[in-house]
């Protein structure tokens, strides 16, 4: 394991975070809103499917593994937020035991390394694939869990996991089970290896970089026959994370949050904007926002794939006194091509 780059001096009344997974896409875009409120932060990311220029100037960076987690965390840390994780649906279903193995299994090293440094708040990246295919949209959080691969299995493992030990021994957590996250903020953005989220995809054909986009599906009970998603901005994710800290901590005041989590809570909250977006929306939105052609190709309903998939996040607006703002999916694709245009596509770059 390697140390570097020294946090810069945290402000007043700030908190000292670690990030795992933070040399990700979500995790480097929360550990940049964590540095701008003036808490410090340490990455603690194994650079699997992470980038070391994804993390931002003034954190701390330790390469290593969430597993290890112990080696770092001491009483010096007011909490974690968890992202590190293997994500991708189709290679789960591939290869489960990989994501027993490092999403469970690192989540217990993770938990137990709180619980020994006495660090007694979390933040945890869920997903709206503990759910698997809803009965009704749009989804809320008392929704059948029923996951559909061992990637929404294991998140809903995890999610089990801190239950257990919120009650056991007193953590407070917060789940927070995103929809598809898309957008970018500045220099962070996606990009995941084989990319398998329709955003970037669509961008790849603007870009050049494929040569069409595939349509799975279009004879779906929606509007236009293709799938409709929810879509929701980064940095709106991210405004989430820091209340759902709040929520925890009380917050620089020392007030309580607005949705108070005490110890021996753990509060799980969908994550989306609410409005559903179909396939042939994003490829209209990208066509227009980019001014490129866009080709499509038809292609048979991908097994598991639901028809609509929206969350209700009426509990993170009440609970944590959040409001979305960047719910224009003109806006989340703008944002995400001119990460694309600046940071994706060169040597060394996936
Ligand atoms: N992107 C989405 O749309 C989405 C939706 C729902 C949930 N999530 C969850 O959000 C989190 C972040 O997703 P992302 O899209 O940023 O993925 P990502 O692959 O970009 O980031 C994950 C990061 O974790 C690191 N990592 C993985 N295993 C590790 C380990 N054992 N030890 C240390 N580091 C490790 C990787 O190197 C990477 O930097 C994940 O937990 C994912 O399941 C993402």
């Amino acid at each position: 394991m390697t140390a570097s780059q020294r946090g810069a001096n945290p402000a007043p009344n700030s908190g000292k975070y670690l990030v795992t997974g933070g040399a990700g896409y979500v995790g480097s875009v929360v550990a940049a809103h964590l540095l701008e409120a003036g808490h410090s932060v340490t990455v603690l990311d194994d650079l699997s499917t992470g980038f070391r220029e994804a993390v931002p100037e003034g954190a701390e960076f330790v390469e290593g593994r969430v597993q290890d987690a112990g080696r770092v965390l001491d009483a010096s840390y007011d909490g974690v937020l968890h992202f590190a994780a293997h994500s991708q649906v189709g290679e789960s279903v591939q290869d489960p035991a990989k994501y027993w193995r490092n999403n469970v299994g690192g989540s217990i090293e993770l938990l137990g390394a709180m619980r020994e440094a006495g660090v007694r708040r979390l933040v945890f990246s869920s997903t709206a694939a503990t759910y698997g295919e809803p009965l009704r949209t749009p989804i809320t959080e008392d929704a059948f869990e029923a996951p559909t691969n061992p990637y929404g299995a294991s998140k809903l493992a995890v999610d089990h996991m801190i239950s257990g030990e919120c009650r056991a021994h007193g953590l407070a957590a917060v789940s927070l089970r995103y929809f598809n996250v898309a957008g970018a903020y500045g220099r962070y953005g996606e990009r995941h290896d084989p990319e398998s989220h329709l955003i970037p995809i669509v961008l790849q054909v603007a870009q050049g970089r494929r040569e069409a986009v595939s349509v799975f599906g279009d004879d779906y009970p929606t509007p236009d026959g293709t799938c409709v998603r929810d879509y929701i901005h980064v940095a709106d994710l991210a405004e989430a994370h820091l209340l759902a800290m709040t929520a925890m901590t009380g917050g620089d005041s020392g007030e309580s949050g607005p949705g108070e989590v005490p110890p021996g809570t753990h509060l799980i909250c969908n994550l989306g904007n609410g409005n559903g977006f179909s396939v042939r929306e994003v490829i209209e939105t990208v066509r227009k926002v980019t001014g490129h052609p866009v080709p499509e190709t038809p292609a048979p309903r991908r097994e598991g794939d639901p028809a609509a998939l929206v969350a209700s996040a009426e509990r993170a607006i009440n609970s944590l006194g959040w409001h979305p703002s960047r719910t224009d999916l003109a806006e989340i694709v703008d944002d995400a091509w001119d990460f694309t245009q600046r940071y994706t596509g060169q040597a060394g770059t996936s």
